[in-house]
């Protein structure tokens, strides 16, 4: 990608990588990614992120055709996550004069990122750095989607950088969205990027829009795919949309996930469900994760205030399909929701332990050891199940 002037002193000096496929091993990446990394010229010259450290040699060409290496004063970090953090040491290598500018937490990390010394500004929110040129100023914003992650403002030229957030993996040698070619796949994977890295960070993402609602802004410069220059209220709309609150009856909510091989489980779930519904002012709802649309069961495993899952016991574990569900539940936001779990067994019923110290590990507040019931359940062990599914969702 070559250099692409963004604004009177604000320049794309990133990389790209159209063959990618996955992103950091667990994201799919249909069209690319970019690295993007931005240089703000004045009389200090400041560099916006590395990229990757397989494209270093690339940035390095992009940065040097605009300023000579040795003339850079500060490189900042907005966070430290390896694709744009990754060439920091070949950078200071080539000139350890430059200043790193980046949260306290971003230090830390950059030590053992880099393990090397270099110097160090840290900021603030709302500190500022005078380039001489500039004030550029430092909007922190924890969680966005790493605990060091800030954003940085140039308000002569009303750019923000914005690191990862209003950014996706999607690769268009123009960078702006003024001139994308395929809008539909860039909207598509903006959405896919938006629930796979901020997600599970939805309160943040509000405060930080929050945090930026007031600058004026012609140019949002995200540290993957297009810069915003025509549509930044409207993607801003869509991070504001997709993380507001679920409005619904204002009640509590449970789910009640089973897995079931002869029905027993089943069961067990069903009484668990009813019980919840007809004792507690909570809303239970129950559902068979083998035959479910498996995004949309794991979104109201994650949505729901209690998490109740049972499974049968085959060959002394529970089905793949448990643990598929398990894996994908979002442990940022499990902590101290209240679960159980339950199963139907015939041999030994391994299962229903095994989920417990999953959901353990995953910081829910597990009651008891669950219920274990062998084979077919009788009146008596369906009220058990009744009983102990009200003792969740009420503890
Ligand atoms: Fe693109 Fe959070 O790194």
């Amino acid at each position: 990608m070559g250099i692409i002037k963004i604004s009177d002193h604000v320049y794309s000096v990133g990389v790209m990588n159209p063959g990618l496929r996955v992103f950091d091993i667990v994201m799919e990446a249909k069209y690319g990614t970019t690295y993007n990394a931005y240089l703000i010229t004045g009389q200090k010259n400041v560099l916006v992120e590395t990229v990757h450290t397989d494209f270093f040699d690339e940035y390095l060409y992009n940065v040097q055709s605009l300023v000579d290496l040795q003339d850079i004063d500060y490189i900042i970090m907005n966070h430290t996550e390896p694709d744009h953090s990754g060439s920091l040491e070949k950078l200071l290598a080539v000139n350890p004069n430059i200043t790193v500018v980046c949260t306290a937490a971003a230090q830390k990390y950059l030590k053992s990122i880099t393990n090397r010394d270099f110097q160090c500004k840290v900021v603030r929110h709302g500190d500022t750095l005078d380039t001489g040129s500039v004030s550029l100023q430092f909007v922190v914003a924890p969680l966005l989607h790493w605990p060091d992650s800030m954003m940085t403002y140039h308000p002569d030229d009303q750019v923000l950088f914005s690191c990862d957030f209003l950014g996706c993996h999607y690769c268009e040698p123009t960078m702006l969205d003024s001139d994308i070619r395929y809008r539909s796949a860039y909207l598509g994977e903006f959405s896919y990027y938006y629930q796979g890295i901020f997600g599970p960070f939805k309160p943040y993402v509000l405060a930080g829009l929050d945090k930026i609602k007031d600058l004026p802004i012609k140019a949002v410069c995200p540290s993957h795919g297009p810069v915003l220059v025509k549509e930044i209220k409207e993607r801003m709309d869509d991070y504001r949309r997709w993380s507001a609150p679920a409005s619904g009856s204002g009640k509590k909510t449970a789910v009640v996930l089973y897995a079931s091989a002869y029905r027993c489980t089943q069961l067990l779930a069903e009484a668990a469900c009813n019980a919840i519904n007809s004792r507690t002012d909570v809303q239970a709802e129950c559902i068979d994760i083998v035959s479910a649309p498996f995004g949309e069961t794991v979104q109201k495993a994650n949505e729901a205030d209690a998490l109740i899952i049972g499974s049968c016991t085959i060959n002394r574990d529970a089905p793949k399909i448990v643990w598929d569900v398990l894996a994908s539940i979002d442990a940022i936001n499990s902590k101290g929701k209240p679960a159980g779990v339950f199963g139907s067994y015939g041999w030994s019923g391994e299962a229903v332990g095994m989920m417990k110290d999953r959901l353990n590990s995953l910081k829910y507040q597990v009651l008891g050891d669950g219920v274990k019931i062998n084979f077919m359940p009788t009146q008596e062990d369906l009220k058990q199940m009744g009983d102990y599914a009200v003792d969740v969702v009420t503890a």
